[in-house]
């Protein structure tokens, strides 16, 4: 292709990605603790406990990143410790999180912040969590006491991590709490969390002048198992639409027009100054006529090469499809979250390769595309996956607590100080990546 080499730019931000419940420890107050006490919820057996142990030791981790040049880190706030009980703050919890984004704007890395990232407070979860009807003004009075409390740390905010995911998890497969299965249930959270997400961005501008707010969206390239079947090729495009196409209008246009009949909701116009792209894999989706309500269910493409456990298709090409879809909205982009299950780091750099690869490709074409957040920082709890699968760019022992940077990590940390990828660090890293990433030279 006749390239020397990929440059960024100087502003670009690079970092990585971590959520509340996955790494601190000890989260005994939200509904996720509740669920993997349970039993059967989470593979292995599995429960988060200790984590990372980030809420007596993120700092060890920061350092890590540090050193390997990360300019960003995306974390979220874990509501449960902030507001034990509904309208009663937790100052000592508020207080930890100031030391943890002083902490990091210490170092050099800007933070960026979730407000939201998939766990309950129990309180509001035993109140019908986002199915009550005051659900949008229990987040909101949340949403207000966290600018006031940390507003002056932190520019870049991010709503609603990945609503539809939660939704769909949550209400539809019923594989994370509370387990239910109900199409209604699911498009009614999912309309809710829009809104949530509408009003938060209004108190965040509200209380804070120089605030960036942003929703999180996981986009997966949705195609038909057999593509020359009509009704595959219906599903597909009713589970991008569902998926993709509907929550990021609302935020985009403020259109929000389910299916079965839920209103529209208009006050949502131009709710975003950034888009946060979470970008994994690729999924089919074709009908199952022994089991109709199975045709929703995501497949692997046969053939194509697969993480570990199953989790995605590695697909760099769409992580370009996803940003060119998006360049016509014309918002700033982050890339908010991208990596994959790889316990033993031997495709982690090639893949970091070529899906950066496929950014700047983007970015040459006009993208704004701002930073990168690689998911994850390190080895963490993995849902209901537990600890099973390993995202980290450094690994975690978490019978010893012990860290190891792996090789990824340090390729991305070359890449992070120089803005750059080079053949010859193509060829130190994953030499198989060449033709895609330079051509055959
Ligand atoms: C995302 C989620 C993260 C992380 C990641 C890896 O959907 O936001 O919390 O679990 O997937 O599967």
């Amino acid at each position: 292709m006749g390239r020397t080499e990929l440059l960024f730019p100087d502003w670009f931000v690079w970092g990585a990605a971590t959520a509340s419940h996955q790494v601190e420890g000890n989260n005994v107050n939200n509904d996720w603790w509740a669920w993997e006490q349970a039993g059967g919820h989470i593979r292995n057996g599995d429960r988060s406990g200790a984590a990372c142990d980030w809420w007596n030791r993120a700092e060890d981790d920061f350092d890590l990143a540090c050193e390997l040049g990360q300019t960003g880190h995306r974390l979220s706030l874990e509501w449960s410790r902030l507001e034990p009980r509904p309208g009663e703050w937790n100052d000592a919890a508020f207080e930890r999180y100031r030391q943890m984004l002083a902490g990091l704007r210490k170092r050099g890395i800007e933070p960026m912040v979730t407000l939201f990232h998939f766990t309950l407070p129990a309180w509001f979860a035993d109140l019908g969590g986002w199915t009550n009807p005051d659900a949008i003004r229990y987040f909101s009075r949340y949403v207000e006491r966290v600018i006031e409390e940390l507003g002056d740390l932190v520019t870049l905010w991010c709503t609603i991590n990945e609503p539809a995911v939660y939704a769909f998890s949550s209400y539809l497969e019923g594989k994370w709490p509370p387990g239910q299965k109900s199409i209604r249930q699911m498009l009614r959270v999912l309309r809710t969390l829009m809104l949530a997400h509408g009003e938060a961005y209004r108190i965040i501008h509200a209380l804070s002048g120089d605030a960036q707010v942003g929703l999180v969206k996981n986009f997966p390239i949705a195609e038909p198992a057999r593509p020359d079947s009509a009704i595959d090729r219906r599903i597909a495009a009713q589970v991008d639409r569902i998926f993709n196409v509907l929550p990021m209008n609302a935020a985009l246009t403020g259109q929000f027009r389910p299916p079965l009949g839920f209103g529209t909701v208009t006050k949502l116009m131009d709710s975003v100054d950034f888009i946060g792209v979470n970008y994994y894999t690729r999924f089919l989706f074709g009908l199952d006529s022994e089991n109709p309500a199975g045709s929703l269910t995501p497949r692997l493409k046969p053939g194509a090469e697969i993480s570990d456990l199953d989790y995605g298709e590695i697909y760099p090409q769409g992580l370009y499809q996803v940003l060119k879809r998006l360049q016509p909205y014309g918002k700033p982009i982050y890339i908010t979250e991208n990596g994959l299950p790889d316990a033993d780091d031997d495709v982690r750099p090639r893949f970091l390769l070529t899906h950066l690869a496929q950014m700047w490709r983007a970015m040459q074409e006009g993208v704004l595309v701002r930073g990168y957040y690689h998911w994850s920082l390190l080895d963490n709890f993995e849902w209901a996956e537990g600890y099973a699968m390993r995202f980290g760019l450094i690994d975690v022992d978490f019978a010893t607590g012990e860290r190891r940077i792996r090789e990824s990590g340090r390729l991305y940390g070359q890449i992070a100080q120089t803005n750059a990828i080079t053949p010859e660090l193509v060829r130190q890293y994953a030499p198989e990546a060449m033709p895609a990433i330079f051509g055959d030279g």
